[in-house]
């Protein structure tokens, strides 16, 4: 039972070609409900934290958290952080004991990214961390992207060859058509597997990450509506797409926004179903099963990374 860095797990998920999940956790039942999936289905694990986790249940209580989970269990953990801005954040969370970080410096300039990600890579390795680069930018449908502009802001292979060379990055994101959130694509889903695949062409053997993976499940949507939620149109990445990307090089898959809408469905339930319940642990005993419950899906499903670790 430890904290590791995700370089062995990749390793062998390269060479299996199969994702590990990275799941973002923001509570006890959160990270209650993914560990349950995770020893159930023997599947290895990355937890990550972002700002905004940070920020809602303050740095102290999440590593404690994850640290009862280690314990709780004997499972070999990843602790990510997502998103990190800076390279004070990153060095903070490195500080902290955090085994993997991610600098997204996707929105700098190529040089500017190299160079802040450099930085990063620098302190992390010298303290035996690992690091997570982004290159291209997610494209949400808030965005309205043309063909044109989706070329534009998606990963380009030769920038990303001399990016991790420069770099000496462990890990990274690229963005191929997926997006953060409940509204994917506006159409038809698609993701640029021809890129993808010139990518991971020039990157033998180094893992790819994909964000914005969460697949917004119709029937999801659907029991939030049904219990008075108001989610309109949502959709998300077909499964079958992520499975497919595990074929060229991607060795992790983000995903939040599905174990968001499986927890609040429940929630939601017991509240329609039961209103006269006003204890927490009615609604969130079950909103933590539905947790366990989608990540045992996405492992066994979407991952192909049951029976793994
Ligand atoms: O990429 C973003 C993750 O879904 C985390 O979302 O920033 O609301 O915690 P958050
Ligand atoms: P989703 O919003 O698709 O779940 O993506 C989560 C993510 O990429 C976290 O970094
Ligand atoms: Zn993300």
């Amino acid at each position: 039972m430890a904290l590791v860095t995700s370089k062995e797990m990749f390793r062998k998920a390269y060479e299996g070609q199969y994702a590990v999940g990275a799941f973002n956790v923001n509570n006890m039942e959160i990270i209650q409900g993914i560990m349950k999936a995770a020893v159930a289905e023997k599947s290895p694990l990355i937890l990550q934290v972002s700002a905004g986790a940070r920020k809602y249940a303050s740095p102290v209580y999440l590593k404690k958290l994850v640290e009862a989970a280690m314990e709780d269990t004997g499972w070999d953990l990843v602790l990510h952080l997502d998103h990190g801005e800076s390279f004070e954040i990153c060095k903070q969370c490195i500080d902290d004991g955090f085994s993997s970080v991610m600098i997204d410096g996707s929105k700098y300039s190529l040089e500017e990214n190299i160079a802040l990600t450099k930085q990063v890579v620098e302190y992390a390795h010298d303290r035996g961390v690992v690091v997570e680069a982004e290159l291209g930018k997610l494209a949400g449908i808030e965005d309205d992207v043309n063909v044109s502009a989706a070329d534009a802001m998606f990963t380009d292979p030769d920038e990303a060859a001399e990016f991790v060379e420069k770099t000496g990055v462990d890990s990274l994101a690229i963005a191929i058509g997926t997006s953060h959130g409940a509204y994917k694509f506006k159409g038809e889903a698609k993701l640029d597997f021809d890129r993808l695949e010139k990518i991971s062409r020039l990157l033998p053997g180094f893992p790819i990450v994909l964000h914005g993976s969460s697949s917004v499940p119709e029937e999801f949507v659907a029991l939030n509506n049904q219990y008075g939620g108001k989610i309109p149109g949502a959709k998300g990445v077909p499964e079958e797409m992520l499975l497919r990307a595990t074929k060229y090089g991607v060795c992790k898959i983000n995903i939040d926004t599905d174990l968001r809408l499986a927890m609040t469905a429940s929630i939601r339930k017991v509240f329609v179903e039961q209103p006269a319940v006003f204890d927490p642990r009615q609604y969130l005993a079950p909103a933590r099963d539905a947790i366990a419950e989608m990540v045992a899906h996405k492992m066994r499903n979407v991952l192909n990374c049951s029976g793994k670790a």
